[in-house]
This record gives C-alpha cells, structure tokens and sequence, in this order.
C-alpha cells in the first residue's frame, strides 16, 4: 500500500497503485502525486489579480449551488444508483469548493437562495445539472485563459476538465434513456 495525494485538491489517501482519477476531486491521474512528492502549490500564488479574484469568487458560488443541486437530486433520485451518483457528484462540487475556498482564503458561502433547485424528475435533473456543468466547464476554460498565475490556470484548467467528464457521464446516462 502507498500514499498518494492530489495537486489540486490536496488530499491524501492510500492505494496500491495511482487511480486514474483523484477519488476526491476527479482531477485526472497526471495530477496525483506520491505523498512524499506532494508540494502545497496555494503557499506560492502570491497576489491574486482583480480578474482572478473575480473568477474564483464567481467559481465558488457556482461550485456551492451545484453541491447543493446534486444533493437535492440525490435524495429525489428513483433508483440507489442515481442516488450514489447524485451523491457523488454533490461531493465532488463540495470539494471544488473547498479547492477554490483555499486559494480564496475564505470560508465557503451558502447556496444561493436563488440557485437553481432539483426537481423530483431524473431525467429533467440530469438534463439541467448538464447545463450547469456546461456552463461551468466553459467558464472554466475562459478563467484560465485569464489567469496569470500559474496556480490559478493550472485549478481552472483542471476543473474545467473536470466538469467535462461529468458533462460525459450525464450524456451516457440520458442515452441509456433516464
Ligand atoms: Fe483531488
Ligand atoms: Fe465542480
């Protein structure tokens, strides 16, 4: 058994070889590191630019709404596989937050009181969190383009493919016809 820990998310965990993704944030492998190779990457961003700043406060936001969408859908969800992969996926957000909240230094808000809210339909609920996960995989990629630190390009980079996968997961969930 080793230790591994991720670069985006910083937590560690044990395992007999690197998963291909982080079991926490879904960072892809490239981004696990042995324990001992680990390096804190937020103890070096410096000064956050304005633009920055901005993106990652609007990120935080969106991460907490979508945690929140994901876990309403969860316990909504019709059959236990949806409800574990509502369940998973509201976790993840929760830790995109987290990742975000660290580089922020802030505490995590609450949900919107606007935010959008799961309904009781899968299908609808799969479809919306699809759009979500569209719009924050492309708001994503724009932030890294914006970002001059390299901590910073590196998050949004990361998460932006992130939210990609789920974007895949949700595509192959609505073809299996929920
Ligand atoms: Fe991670
Ligand atoms: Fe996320």
């Amino acid at each position: 058994m080793k230790f591994y820990r991720c670069q985006i998310c910083g937590d560690p965990f044990m395992g007999d070889a690197k998963p291909s993704h982080c079991p926490f944030c879904g960072a892809h492998q490239d981004y696990i590191s042995t324990a001992a190779d680990w390096v804190d990457e937020n103890q070096t961003i410096g000064e956050l630019t304005e633009i920055s700043r901005q993106n990652l406060e609007k990120a935080l936001h969106l991460e907490v709404n979508n945690k929140a969408f994901y876990l309403d859908a969860s316990g909504n969800a019709d059959t236990i596989e949806l409800q574990g992969i509502f369940k998973n996926l509201s976790k993840i957000e929760g830790e995109h937050a987290s990742v975000i909240r660290k580089m922020l230094k802030v505490e995590a808000p609450d949900p919107d009181p606007g935010r959008e809210a799961a309904g009781v339909s899968d299908h609808d609920n799969i479809v919306k969190a699809r759009e979500l996960e569209e719009a924050a995989s492309a708001f994503y990629a724009q932030s890294a383009l914006d970002a001059s630190e390299q901590r910073v390009n590196k998050v949004f980079k990361v998460l932006s493919e992130i939210e990609s996968d789920h974007i895949q997961l949700e595509t192959a969930l609505l073809d299996r016809g929920i």
